[in-house]
């Protein structure tokens, strides 16, 4: 293979890899992280309503995924996060995993 071919196509595997990332919907994403997730993680993730809930916000965007596709398959187990996986199609999982990475997150300390 030519250097002028490997470049295009290592060119062309890095854009379909940043599409991919980018083909989440943040404003789906917030939508339903208001309507069904805010209840216990709070609406951007980071005031969770009890203390066993865990912070969602500056969480990284592929373990949230990772965790909410274990959930919906029942790999990972848990009574109430079973059926909130349950509900989510990929694209929500896409959706929400980006918005709650994006928010600004206590989980980081400041040095
Ligand atoms: C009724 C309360 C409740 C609602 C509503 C809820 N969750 Fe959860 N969520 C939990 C609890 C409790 C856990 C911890 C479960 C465990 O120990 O595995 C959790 C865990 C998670 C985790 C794993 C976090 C980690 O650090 O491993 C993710 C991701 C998550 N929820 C996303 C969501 C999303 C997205 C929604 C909305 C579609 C949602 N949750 C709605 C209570 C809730």
């Amino acid at each position: 293979m030519s250097p002028a071919l490997r470049f295009v196509l290592a060119a062309a595997a890095a854009l379909s890899l940043s599409q991919a990332a980018l083909g989440a919907d943040l404003a789906a994403g917030k939508e339903k992280a208001a309507q069904v997730c805010g209840a216990c993680h709070g609406p951007t993730g980071d005031k969770p309503t009890q203390p066993d809930y865990p912070i969602l916000a500056g969480q990284w965007p592929d373990y949230l995924e990772r965790a909410l596709h274990d959930y919906k398959s029942g790999k990972r187990k848990n009574p109430i996060m079973n059926g909130m996986a349950a509900a989510l199609s990929d694209q929500d999982i896409d959706n929400v995993a980006a918005w709650f990475a994006s928010q600004p997150s206590p989980l980081h300390s400041e040095r």
